[in-house]
């Protein structure tokens, strides 16, 4: 059983990408997060975007992991950026279970050149400290491989303490 749990939501699959890429370098479980709602096509897109923008939840697809939550010494948490914000199925995951964080760390995949970093403190919100590592990836992009290599430094750095 691995002490690391990567959760990761992904609608187009580079949040997906990323997390499996994360998950490999440190051996870590992974789990995907879904929910019912059909956000495919310009109007899943849309629908994307004012569920992020008005924070609606809704329920989450089963998933299940190894282990309860606070038992990982780690979980790393990966969305999109949605509106500037989280996606609305990572916030329903953390409005459920973030009080079940202690150790958390976040990977955001976003297109934009902004890094959206105040979606690390929005996040921070739902868990009792704040976050021990994060990283924010832009697909395709020259900073990708060092931002990640950097989040994987912060989070080994973390882990031997
Ligand atoms: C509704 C919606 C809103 C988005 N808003 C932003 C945004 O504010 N800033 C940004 O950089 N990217 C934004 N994006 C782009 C996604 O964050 C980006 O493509 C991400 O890597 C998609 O991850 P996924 O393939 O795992 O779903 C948005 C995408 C969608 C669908």
């Amino acid at each position: 059983m691995s002490d690391v749990l990567c959760m990761y939501y992904s609608r187009t699959g580079n949040t997906k990408k990323a997390m499996l890429e994360i998950a490999a370098e440190l051996g870590a479980e992974t789990v995907e997060l879904r929910d019912a709602v059909e956000r495919s096509g310009w109007q899943g897109w849309l629908r994307c975007g004012l569920d992020a923008m008005k924070k609606t939840t809704g329920p989450l697809s089963h998933y299940e992991t190894e282990r309860p939550l606070s038992e990982y010494r780690l979980v790393i948490l990966g969305t999109p950026v949605w509106a500037g914000r989280c996606s609305s199925v990572m916030r329903t995951f953390l409005k459920e279970h973030g009080g079940e964080l202690e150790r958390v760390a976040y990977v955001l995949t976003r297109s934009s050149e902004n890094r959206h970093q105040e979606v690390w403190d929005q996040m921070d919100l739902y868990v009792p400290g704040t976050h021990r590592a994060a990283a924010s990836l832009r697909s395709g992009s020259v900073g990708y491989d060092f931002w990640k290599v950097e989040f994987l430094r912060q989070v080994k750095e973390f882990l031997v303490e």
